[in-house]
């Protein structure tokens, strides 16, 4: 038996990079996968891919900073399964930038996706997670909630508040049988630090950082993801699990 056997999971922003990596590993340990992102040419090609291997995945495309896009997602799963088991809030974007050169337009950008995408998912989704005998929410927050690096200070701002969203969340929906947990990734190899990461200067630093000695992979953090949706952690509300090869415990 899998862990995820039966399991019904909607992960957002799930086309490339750690969504991916999360979607692929819960079709693999049994989940029917709601795989959506943004491009829904890219959330076709991953459902595509979990299909290959054997599982059991659809794709939809929904931008989570628009109301009537999470709305259609919501009936679509209604109407195919009657329940949601795991919902990830994934999606997310980066804007790197001092704060005072920081547009209204990027911030609302920044917002809307990284914080209002999570709270609308989180409650539009409830309905269905309610159903389930076990409801698991995975807010993807970042280390970055709990320090400071330049520029990043309206990013940070975001995942803080997806942090505490996941606490309150965690007090309010105990009640329905619903957990609400975090997983705080590091460094990691996708599109988002992919800029970045080309500097050979700003790689060094951070490989320097990480005790573990190396920046993370999407895979890695498969099995946080894999832990909180499956029954596993059905005593895990409000937690944070931290996913970064050592590098915040580090000074
Ligand atoms: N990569 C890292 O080092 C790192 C570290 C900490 C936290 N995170 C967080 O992990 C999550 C995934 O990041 P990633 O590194 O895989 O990034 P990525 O850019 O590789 O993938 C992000 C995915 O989200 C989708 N997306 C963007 N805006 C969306 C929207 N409005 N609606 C739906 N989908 C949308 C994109 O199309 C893309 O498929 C993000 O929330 C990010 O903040 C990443």
């Amino acid at each position: 038996m899998q862990r995820l056997d039966g399991k019904i999971a909607i992960v957002t922003g799930s086309g490339i990079g750690i969504g991916q990596a999360i979607a692929m590993r819960f079709a693999a340990e049994g989940a029917h996968v709601w795989v959506t992102d943004l491009n829904g040419e890219t959330a076709e090609a991953t459902a595509q891919l979990i299909r290959k291997a054997g599982g059991k995945a659809t794709a939809m495309l929904v931008d989570v900073s628009k109301g009537q896009d999470v709305t259609a997602l919501v009936r679509a799963v209604a109407s195919a399964h009657d329940r949601a088991d795991v919902l990830v809030n994934n999606a997310g974007i980066l804007v790197r930038g001092e704060l005072r050169t920081l547009t209204d337009a990027e911030w609302t950008r920044l917002s809307e996706v990284n914080i209002d995408g999570v709270l609308r998912l989180s409650r539009d989704c409830l309905p269905l997670l309610r159903k389930s005998a076990a409801g698991s929410i995975i807010n993807i927050s970042s280390i970055m909630a709990n320090r400071g690096l330049r520029p990043l200070a309206a990013y940070t701002a975001t995942k803080g508040a997806v942090t505490a969203l996941t606490r309150g969340l965690a007090v309010e929906y105990a009640s329905f049988n619903v957990r609400v947990n975090t997983i705080a990734p590091g460094y990691i190899e996708t599109a988002i630090t992919e800029r970045m990461l080309k500097l050979p200067q700003a790689r060094k630093l951070l490989v320097d950082k990480t005790p573990m000695g190396r920046l993370g992979f999407p895979e890695d953090l498969t099995g946080a993801a894999v832990f909180f949706a499956s029954d596993d952690s059905l005593y895990c509300t409000g937690s944070e699990l931290v996913v970064d090869g050592g590098m915040s415990a580090s000074l």
